[in-house]
């Protein structure tokens, strides 16, 4: 049960919600407001389990300003970001403004940005390398297809990826790892503990080996892809997986609270 306490880990338990494109700037006030209003009544402590949204570009202001205005706890992130620092890059936005709006994270590599987008590994390095340039922590996305999976076991892509996301970063100490099997988002079809395990393990020996075994240590590596209150205490008593990447159960306030509050359900 490693997983899911800071005291054997050290690594403070993080689950993210991912809004992907949902949700405008005036939902977003509101749906903030209530999801922090469900955690305090739950009396959730945000030191023992980080909680963070990552809502669309157009929300940022103002998820920011209310955090802020609101003294909320409640963290919160971009869904994307361009590698590039300005200039002609029409449609981008760059770390340079998201740290402009204290934004303290950001996700990198979504199998949706990889697939939709066409985004290579090399893209995703850039973008990892100039978000942590300006400080904005990477929540860096891998994970395999059902392919990838069928020709090369469940953790040869997802290691792939990270060893490359990570070739431009040679020094980094704060990122967060997020293994993702693209064929169980949206699926409903997570995968089991056990094989987010075996991956995030995998994982964590690719950070040891390119970043040294104390940013290993300290790194959270999340699960995602079709997390729910009803599957999360499973993937949290694993040693090597510290939280979840949320997609859908993310955007009903309820349900993303009740995975926020999984202690609950671990019964610890
Ligand atoms: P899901 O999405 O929880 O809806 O499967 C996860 C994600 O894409 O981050």
């Amino acid at each position: 049960m490693a997983g899911i306490t800071t005291s054997t880990t050290g690594r403070i338990p993080f689950i993210a919600g991912n809004w992907k494109m949902n949700l405008d700037h005036l939902q977003a006030i509101a749906f903030v407001q209530k999801l922090a209003w469900s955690l305090k009544d739950a009396r959730h402590d945000f030191a023992a389990t980080e909680v963070a949204v990552f809502p669309p570009f157009t929300d940022l202001r103002s998820v920011q300003t209310l955090i802020s205005a609101d003294d909320l706890e409640l963290k919160f992130g971009a869904q994307d970001v361009s590698e590039h620092e300005s200039g002609a890059y029409t449609g981008e936005i760059s770390a340079a403004f998201l740290k402009a709006l204290d934004t303290p994270y950001v996700i990198i590599g979504h199998s949706e940005r990889r697939t939709l987008h066409s985004e290579s590994d090399e893209q995703v390095a850039a973008k990892v390398s100039a978000a942590l340039k300006h400080g904005v922590v990477p929540v860096i996305c891998v994970g395999e297809t059902a392919d990838d999976l069928e020709l090369h076991g469940p953790s040869a892509v997802p290691v792939a990826q990270l060893r490359a996301a990570l070739a431009q970063a040679p020094d980094a100490k704060d990122i967060v790892v997020a293994y993702e099997p693209v064929w169980a988002i949206g699926s409903g079809k997570a995968a089991t503990p056990e094989q987010a395990e075996q991956v995030a393990a995998q994982l964590r020996i690719v950070i040891a080996e390119v970043l040294g075994q104390d940013v290993a240590d300290a790194t959270r590596v999340l699960y995602g892809g079709s997390v729910k209150s009803s599957n999360i205490a499973g993937f949290m008593r694993q040693p090597n997986v510290d939280g979840a990447l949320v997609g859908g159960a993310s955007l009903d306030i309820a349900e993303f609270a009740s995975i926020a509050q999984f202690l609950k359900h671990v019964g610890v």
